[in-house]
Parts: structure tokens; sequence; C-alpha cells
């Protein structure tokens, strides 16, 4: 069984993590998308809502569950028995941030890979902060995000579909 574990803040989820999820499926037996608790990042949703957002958007897997997590991530994904983490690349901007930390999660675990896959171009500039940014403005974020996720972000900034 090869496990991989999806980790991110998820402040919220996007339709760009969930289609590196749809591509990351494919590749292992089971994906673990790990909601992170303690990143140093200003959360809009709590990390309980973080989970039943992207729970609901995985639905119709039965080889993806979502947990949370504290702490590293690779000692997370070590408690999973995971082979590999799954990280998305969006930009040649991404590149930098994601190199330092796979090779300091490859320090910390030489026997954990990090794989990355390419975001589909139609996501590639999108962020949670630009969504969150947007929806906050009552700009539309239909394109981006499930529509489960574009109430729960109207919901918080009382803004009306
Ligand atoms: N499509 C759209 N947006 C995407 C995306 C995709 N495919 N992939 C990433 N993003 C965006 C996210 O929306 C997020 O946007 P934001 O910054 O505006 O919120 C941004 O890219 C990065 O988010 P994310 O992938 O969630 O990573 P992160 O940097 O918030 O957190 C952790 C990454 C949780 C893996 C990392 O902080 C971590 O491992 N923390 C635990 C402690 C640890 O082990 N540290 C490393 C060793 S010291």
């Amino acid at each position: 069984m090869r496990i991989a574990v999806y980790p991110g803040t998820f402040d919220p989820v996007t339709n760009g993590h969930l289609d590196i999820l749809t591509r990351a499926v494919k590749l292992f037996d089971k994906v673990i998308i790990a909601v992170a608790y303690d990143n140093n990042k200003d959360t809009l949703f709590s990390l309980e809502e973080r989970k039943q957002l992207l729970e609901s958007e995985v639905k119709e897997y039965n080889n993806v569950e979502v947990r949370t997590f504290s702490g590293l991530t690779v000692n997370f994904a070590r408690q999973c028995g995971a082979v590999a983490l799954i990280r998305g690349l969006r930009a040649m901007t991404d590149f930098e941030y994601e190199f330092q930390l796979a090779l300091m999660n490859k320090k910390l675990a030489p026997d954990i890979e990090t794989v990355f896959l390419m975001t589909k171009s139609d996501y590639s500039f999108i962020s949670s902060s630009a969504i969150k940014w947007a929806a906050s403005l009552n700009g539309s974020v239909t394109e981006f995000v499930p529509l489960n996720v574009e109430k729960a972000l109207y919901a918080k900034y009382k803004k009306s579909l």
C-alpha cells in the first residue's frame, strides 16, 4: 500500500488543490490530505472548518482521507506510513520556497520523497489569499473554488452570492 500525504494550510481549499489531488490519487494507493494546524499563518477558517470543507469535496474518493496535524509534516507522514509528500507547483515563484522545504524535509526524513505535480495552467495564478481578498470585496470566485467553499467564504465576509 503506497500512501502519500498532501499537506497544506487549505484556507480554504481551491480548485487548484483539488486538481493536484485528482492526479495524486492516480499515482498512489491512498492519499491523506493533511491540514496544518500551526504554520505561522493567520487563517480565516478554523482547523475544523478547513477539514470539513475538504471532506465535502473528496467524498467521491474511497482512497482519500482528510486529517489534521500539528508539528512537523514529516513526523505526521511517518505516523501515517507514507512514502511521499505531495506538493503542487504553480509557477517559478513557488520553486525556491518548495525547493527549500523539500530539502529540509529530506534532511529530517531521508526515507520520505517529495513529489511535485504541476498545477493546471487555469489555476497557476490563484492562491487561497487572492481568493479570500476577491471574496472579501464581493468579487466572483466561482471559477476558482467549489460551490461549498464559495458559500463559506461569503458567509465569513457576510456577503451574498
Ligand atoms: N492551486 C492553487 N493554489 C495553491 C496550490 C494549487 N495547486 N498549491 C498551493 N497553493 C497556494 C495555497 O492556496 C497557498 O496560498 P496562500 O499562501 O495564499 O494561503 C499557498 O499556495 C501555499 O500553501 P500551502 O500549499 O497550503 O502551503 P503552506 O506554505 O501554507 O504550508 C506546509 C505548507 C503545511 C506543508 C508547511 O508549512 C509545513 O510543512 N508545516 C509544518 C511544519 C514543518 O514541517 N515545516 C517544514 C520543516 S521545518
